[in-house]
């Protein structure tokens, strides 16, 4: 038997902006998803959740695998696209523990793929370069579980490190680790309002940035991506478009300069900088990309308030789940007491407020 383990992740900024070819700068945290993994004489899986406390078996050699809407679509998935992708798999009886929190927005569906790709690899006896394993991640969660996400949480589910934030050009796939200070702690902060990533407003959403770049590629015949247009062309030719959608292109171009200001000031220790970027980023994923919540808003509002807040922004996805909160060491304690007292007062929601250190990317676990 042979164990994987694959982290979830926070984005500290770069939010909305990887489908449209642009920069992310996640970072993994310390919860992770582990995958032990056996070899079996059939040509199928056995597949056991400890979080589920269920059993599920599948016949790699059925042609109609298809999306249950259930947790064992993600590491189904993740076999059926290894396979199409010309990856001979080996029968494995997996067994899965998750601890990322589900549905928060800090990735346990990338967690639990690339685990279980990471032990189907090794079953399997194959040699697959990481950069492809997150590509083929994504494929299946694309194509086999139906939301059409980008590459960011697959990547830094992979490529995470120890004490680096990882700038990601999610065009080439080129990235940058970029120091995260040491005395800073990244807090989480979950609204514990669920959101639903294959919804359709996620996919709408990028849906919209499609049709911005249509609309702007009848001008500018150089652009097949948000990430080629500048905030001058979209002023200039982006007039006729939905006001809608204006204003989503609006969002990923200037979060685009964000991320790439961001870089800069997290080099050299701008941590007041970073944070007002992260400010500025909240508003326009509140404002122009609407993907925020009340509670995430105001869970935002309630950290701005304590001394020693860097910076706070919803990260992920949104609709929900959580916020990032670059927070002083020394007032971390102050930090929780306040906002969780706060929070639960005006929501009557409890909320679970995790400090992470940033951490290494997946790995297989020597027991
Ligand atoms: C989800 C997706 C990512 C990314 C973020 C928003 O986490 O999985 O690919 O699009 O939303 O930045």
């Amino acid at each position: 038997m042979r164990t994987f383990r694959a982290p979830g992740r926070v984005n500290l900024i770069g939010e909305h902006t990887d489908y449209n070819d642009g920069f992310v700068m996640p970072v993994a945290i310390d919860f992770s998803t582990w995958v032990e993994v056996s070899p079996l004489e059939q040509h199928k899986l056995q597949i056991h959740s400890e979080n589920f406390n269920e059993d599920v078996e599948v016949d790699l050699d059925d042609q109609n695998l298809a999306r249950r809407g259930h947790w064992s679509d993600y590491p189904v998935g993740v076999a059926v696209i290894l396979e199409r992708a010309g990856h001979r798999l080996r029968g494995a009886k997996l067994h899965i523990r998750g601890e990322v929190p589900i549905g928060s927005g800090l990735s346990s569906s990338a967690a639990i793929e690339v685990a279980t790709a990471c032990a189907l690899v090794a079953n399997s006896d194959l040699t697959i370069e990481k950069r492809e394993i997150a590509l083929l991640c994504q494929r299946a969660e694309n194509e086999f579980v139906g939301a059409h996400v980008g590459i960011m949480d697959q990547f830094i589910s992979l490529f995470g490190h120890e004490q680096k934030a990882l700038m990601l050009d999610c065009r080439s796939l080129d990235f940058s680790l970029l120091p995260v200070p040491d005395n800073v702690r990244l807090l989480i902060c979950n609204t514990m309002v669920k959101h639903e990533l294959a919804s359709s407003a996620y996919n709408e959403r990028r849906a919209q940035c499609e049709a911005g770049v249509k609309h702007l590629a009848q001008f500018l015949p150089n652009v097949t991506a948000l990430r080629d247009v500048t905030i001058e062309q979209l002023e200039q030719f982006g007039r006729d478009l939905p006001e809608a959608v204006f204003r989503r292109c609006r969002h990923v171009i200037t979060e685009n300069a964000r991320v790439l200001a961001a870089a800069n000031a997290l080099e050299r220790g701008g941590l007041n900088d970073f944070g007002k970027l992260m400010a500025e980023s909240h508003q326009s994923l509140r404002d122009d990309y609407e993907v925020s919540s009340e509670e995430l808003d105001l869970m935002v509002n309630l950290a701005r308030k304590v001394e020693g807040v860097y910076g706070a922004r919803m990260t992920g996805g949104g609709f929900g789940g959580c916020t990032v909160n670059l927070v002083a060491q020394e007032h971390v304690e102050e930090f929780e007491q306040f906002v969780s007292q706060n929070y639960k007062q005006l929501t009557k929601l409890k909320p679970e407020i995790y400090a992470s250190s940033a951490s290494a990317g997946a790995s297989e676990v020597k027991t």
